[in-house]
């Protein structure tokens, strides 16, 4: 009787979010061929540990200064073996709480997607304030595109992903119409196509949206050649590729698909090919009942539910130990890959940005940078 009532109460009870169904693609990946596991990523070393939280996404300038945004809004320099600061918050001169937690993440901002540009300015995303510009010479602000402003008269919900062209073209991705960035396990639960890959021109100053109904659009990379682009599409483990020139331009597909993790940022390596870094991972094995969204995917009813009775910090708890960058090429076959199969030095992975002599490995809740000399790796390669 009891039961009733409560699944009752339960079933009225209204939940956070009005998901869709969606299958994923079968059979779940296993771990062989280029996927094999190995542990590289265990050879990575955490830099600056305790005094960095959430450096996820890394761009680098001319001189070989490394760059990443935190999760309590700053923009940071690494240069020989030294952290500085080069911009406190993206948005405010006010000193917030710099904490970087739940409640004041939308005040403080939360820099993601970077990338030094032809004109040796830092381009960047704040998830949450829009598209900005560092001077790095005076370390100078500009706001490009404020978020309430957005593109096509859509205001940005939450910014994620930036890569630019050679031609100074800077793209980039809004990944949700309705969650923030603090509430993406909600976009992640609901399955909605609302993400957008966008572009401004930095010469004209002008914007367009180049795609959307994308599916937690994230990462954003550019071919080599530069007449594609990779978007991840995170909450339903593909990569999808835009055309920019040749018959094709304007138009889209699924690159790759059933990837045996949730797809976060692409980063071109020095191989001309993509390293990518998995959020979270879906494979054979990874959880003893089977990949948590492959078995919920289905059914909204269930998800609705989930969402209504988990506190956010619990879904941490569920999450497969296993961190692991995937390596595709061009022709979106996948080539390689990086695990710490017990998550023993790395949690999970946000990026793998390759520069000279190492991989810097980011997430977005990690408290140390990742830092993977590539000599510790070179035979393996
Ligand atoms: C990286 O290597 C390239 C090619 O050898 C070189 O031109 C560049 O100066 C190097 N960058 C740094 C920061 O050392
Ligand atoms: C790079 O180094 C040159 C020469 O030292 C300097 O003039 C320039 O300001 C530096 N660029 C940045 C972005 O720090
Ligand atoms: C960017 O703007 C410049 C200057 O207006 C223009 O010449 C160029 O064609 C634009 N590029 C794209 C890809 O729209
Ligand atoms: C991508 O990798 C596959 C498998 O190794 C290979 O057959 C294909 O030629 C590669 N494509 C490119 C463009 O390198």
């Amino acid at each position: 009787m009891s039961f009733v009532i409560l699944a009752l109460a339960l079933y009225m009870y209204p939940s956070p979010i009005d998901p869709k169904p969606f299958r994923f693609p079968s059979p779940i990946p296993k771990l062989t061929g280029p996927l094999e596991v190995n542990q590289l990523l265990q050879r990575t070393k955490r830099a600056f540990e305790g005094s960095i939280v959430g450096p996820e996404s890394f761009a680098i300038d001319g001189n070989g200064t490394v760059y990443t945004g935190t999760a309590d809004g700053k923009v940071v320099a690494i240069r020989n073996g030294q952290l500085t600061l080069v911009v406190l918050s993206v948005h405010t001169k006010n000193k917030v709480p710099l904490l970087g937690s739940y409640d004041y993440e939308p005040l403080c901002g939360r820099p993601k997607g970077m990338k030094v540009g032809p004109d040796g300015h830092l381009y960047l995303v704040d998830s949450y304030k829009g598209l900005f510009r560092i001077n790095l010479q005076n370390k100078a602000l500009e706001t490009l595109i404020p978020s309430n402003i957005g593109v096509n008269n859509v205001p940005f919900k939450f910014l994620n992903g930036l890569d630019i062209s050679s031609q100074g073209i800077v793209y980039f991705t809004d990944s949700s119409l309705t969650w923030d960035r603090r509430n993406f396990r909600y976009e992640v639960l609901e399955t909605h196509n609302e993400g957008r890959l966008l572009q401004y021109n930095i010469s004209s100053g002008q914007s367009k949206c180049l795609l959307s109904d994308l599916y937690l659009a994230n990462g954003v990379a550019l071919a080599p050649e530069e007449h594609m682009l990779l978007i991840s599409e995170m909450s339903v483990s593909r990569i999808r590729r835009y055309f920019l020139t040749g018959e094709k331009a304007g138009t889209s597909d699924v690159l790759i698909d059933n990837l045996p993790g949730y797809p976060d940022n692409i980063k071109l390596n020095s191989r001309g090919n993509f390293y990518i870094g998995m959020g979270s991972v879906r494979f054979q094995g990874s959880s003893p009942i089977g990949p948590f969204l492959d078995l919920v995917g289905p059914y909204p009813i269930l998800k609705r539910a989930i969402a209504k009775i988990t506190p956010f910090v619990f879904y941490n708890l569920f999450l497969p130990k296993h961190a692991l960058v995937i390596e595709i090429n061009t022709s979106g076959d996948l080539v390689g890959s990086m695990h710490d199969p017990c998550a023993k030095v790395i949690g999970a992975v946000s990026e793998a940005f390759e520069t000279n002599d190492t991989i810097y490995i980011g997430h977005f809740q990690s408290t140390y940078v990742g830092v993977l000399e590539k000599s510790s790796i070179s035979n393996t390669f």
